[in-house]
C-alpha cells in the first residue's frame, strides 16, 4: 500500500478519496456480511482490494467491484499477479440498474461540492430514486443512498464511513432510508479513529444493515480499539434505541454518549428564540489589529482608535470576565471609523508596508483596515474545546474575535442572559447542548453558531420560576467555587426524562 502512494502520490490519491481499510476491520466488515444466505459480495470502491483480501475462502465466494480509477487496479494486478476482470471500471455513481445480495464498503470521501460529476450524479439519483440530494452532499453518504438502493430482498450491507452525517443536516435523507424500513442493525463507532484513517478529522464507524432482518430497536457501539472486533458478539452496547425515538432530522452522534434521555419539550424552546451567537469579528491579521498596552501607547493611538477585545480563547480563564481579568493582560483591536489621527494614518502606512493589506481578507475589505462593527456579547463560547464547551458571561465591554463565538440577545433575551449561562454551566444544560454539537473527531469537538442557535434552552416561563437572587448567588458560587452549587443543579434536572 505504501508503495502504491509511493507511485501515484498525494495528489491522485485525494483526488479519488483512496485511503485504505485496516485488515482487521475489512475481515470483520466482509465475514458479516456473509452470514447472510447468498455467498456473493460487492463491493463498489475496490481501490486496493480490501475486502477481497479479507475473504477467508475464495473459492466458496463470489467476488465483485466497482472502481473508477484505473490506475489503482492496475497497480493491484500488478501486485497480486492475478487478473481483476471482476472489477468494472466504472464511476459507481453514474452506474445504474445493479441488484447485490451482500454488499461491503469503504467509501471515498469527498465533499460534494468538490466532486466533478455532481450535476450528473444529482440528476441520476433524482431519475433513478426520485431523490433530491443536497449539494452539502458528500460521496460517501452518496455511495451509501445508493447501495441501499441496491441490496437485495435478504441481503446484509457493510459500510465504514465519516459518522458525521449522523447530525449534519444533509444526513437526514441518509438516516431516513436507513432506519425507515426497519432493517438497521447497529452503528459501530470508533475512539480509535485514527487507527483506522491516519487523517481522519471526523467520527468513522461502521454501518450494519440487514435485509433479512427487522429490529425494533438499533444498537449503538463505541469501540475503543479495532481488536475488539473480534468479539464483536459479545459487545454490550451503549445504547439500544427504539426504532421509532430515532428521528431522522434530529442529532444522532449523542446515543453513543450512553445518554438515554429526552428532553421535556414543554418546558424547552430554542435559544434562537433569545438571541444568536454568530461568529467573532474575523480581522484577517491579527498581528496588525491586535494590540496590547504598549503598543497603543508607543504608537501614540488616540483612545478612539481601538477598543478592548478577546483574541485568544487562553485570555479568558474564569467563568465569569470581569474589567479586573481583562485588565490582567488587556488587549486592543485597532478600530477606526471617520478621520484618522495622523498615529493612526501612520499605522496603517505601515501595516500596507508591512503587506497587511494584501491579506485574503482584508484585500476584500473598502477600506481593507476597517473592520466589522460589532457591540459587546454578554455570553461567549469558545469555538473548540475538549471535554466540554467552554461558556463565559462576559461583564467587559470586549469584544470578541473568532477564538469566540458571541450571544447578541434579543429584546426578550436581554433579560435573560444570567439564566442561559446558569443553564449552560449546569451538568444537564451540558448534556442537552451537547446533543445539538457536530463532533468532529473524538476529542475536539467545534461547535458552529448554528448548532448553539438550534440547541434546546428552558423556555422564559421555566426561567421564571427562578428567583432573581438565587441567580446571582448561583453565579457568585460559581464563580468562587468553579462549579454550579447543587441545588442549582436540582432546578435544571427536570429538564431531562430519563
Ligand atoms: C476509501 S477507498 C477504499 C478502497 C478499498 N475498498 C479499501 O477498503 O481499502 C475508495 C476507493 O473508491 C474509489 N472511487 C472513488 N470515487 C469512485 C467512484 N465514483 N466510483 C467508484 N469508485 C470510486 C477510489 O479510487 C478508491 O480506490
Amino acid at each position: 500500500m505504501s508503495d502504491y502512494l509511493q507511485v501515484v502520490g498525494e495528489k491522485h490519491q485525494k483526488r479519488f478519496g483512496q485511503f485504505f481499510t485496516p485488515d482487521a476491520v475489512a475481515s470483520f466488515m466482509a465475514d458479516w456480511v456473509l452470514d447472510s444466505e447468498a455467498n456473493t459480495v460487492f463491493d463498489p470502491a475496490f481501490g486496493l482490494g480490501a475486502f477481497r483480501a479479507a475473504l477467508d475462502d475464495l473459492a466458496d465466494v463470489q467476488f465483485t467491484g466497482c472502481e473508477v480509477d484505473a490506475t489503482i487496479v492496475e497497480f493491484w494486478e500488478r501486485d497480486t499477479g492475478e487478473r481483476a476482470d471482476f472489477v468494472a471500471i466504472e464511476d459507481y455513481l453514474l452506474s445504474w440498474g445493479g441488484q447485490y445480495a451482500n454488499i461491503v464498503c469503504n467509501p471515498p470521501y469527498m465533499r460534494f461540492q468538490k466532486f466533478l460529476n455532481r450535476d450528473v450524479v444529482i440528476r441520476g439519483f433524482k431519475k433513478n430514486l426520485g431523490i433530491k440530494l443536497s449539494g452539502y452532499m458528500n460521496t460517501a453518504s452518496a455511495f451509501l443512498l445508493k447501495s441501499l438502493s441496491e441490496l437485495s430482498e435478504r441481503g446484509r450491507l457493510a459500510y465504514i464511513m465519516p459518522l458525521e452525517f449522523l447530525n449534519a443536516g444533509y444526513g437526514t435523507l441518509v438516516k431516513q432510508k436507513l432506519v425507515e424500513s426497519g432493517h438497521l442493525c447497529s452503528i459501530i463507532s470508533f475512539d480509535c479513529e485514527k487507527d483506522i484513517f491516519p487523517d481522519a478529522t471526523t467520527s468513522v464507524g461502521i454501518i450494519l444493515y440487514d435485509r433479512a432482518v427487522y429490529h425494533t430497536d438499533v444498537q449503538f457501539f463505541r469501540l475503543q480499539s479495532i481488536d475488539e472486533l473480534t468479539a464483536f458478539e459479545s459487545l454490550q452496547p451503549v445504547a439500544e434505541v427504539p426504532r421509532s425515538a430515532l428521528d431522522p432530522q434530529a442529532k444522532w452522534l449523542p446515543h453513543f454518549q450512553g445518554t438515554a434521555f429526552s428532553v421535556d419539550h414543554q418546558k424547552t424552546t430554542t435559544l434562537a428564540h433569545f438571541g444568536k451567537f454568530s461568529r467573532g469579528i474575523a480581522t484577517g491579521a491579527n498581528a496588525f489589529f491586535v494590540l496590547n498596552s504598549t503598543n497603543v501607547s508607543t504608537r501614540c493611538l488616540s483612545t478612539t482608535e481601538y477598543v478592548p477585545c478577546i483574541a485568544k480563547s487562553s485570555q479568558i480563564r474564569t467563568a465569569v470576565f470581569r474589567d479586573a481579568d481583562f485588565a490582567d493582560n488587556p488587549v486592543f483591536l485597532f478600530s477606526v471609523s471617520g478621520n484618522l489621527s495622523k498615529a493612526a494614518a501612520d499605522y496603517i502606512r505601515f501595516g500596507e508596508s508591512e503587506g497587511y493589506h494584501e491579506r485574503f481578507l482584508t484585500k476584500n475589505r473598502t477600506p481593507w483596515y476597517k473592520t466589522e462593527a460589532r457591540s459587546p456579547s454578554p455570553l461567549l463560547f469558545g469555538v473548540f474545546s475538549r471535554d466540554g464547551y467552554k461558556v463565559v458571561l462576559n461583564k467587559t465591554k470586549a469584544l470578541n474575535l473568532t477564538c469566540y463565538h458571541g450571544f447578541q440577545p434579543n429584546l426578550l433575551g436581554a433579560a435573560y442572559v444570567e439564566y442561559l449561562f446558569l443553564y449552560f454551566s449546569s451538568q444537564t444544560g451540558r448534556q442537552i447542548v451537547a446533543r445539538s454539537m457536530r463532533q468532529y473527531g473524538r476529542a475536539l469537538d467545534k461547535f458552529e453558531p448554528n448548532d448553539l442557535n438550534d440547541a434546546l434552552v428552558p423556555t422564559a416561563a421555566f426561567f421564571d420560576t427562578i428567583p432573581k437572587e438565587k441567580v446571582a448567588e448561583a453565579i457568585h458560587s460559581l464563580e468562587a467555587n468553579g462549579e454550579l452549587p447543587e441545588w442549582m443543579e436540582a432546578v435544571f434536572a427536570p429538564l431531562k426524562c430519563e
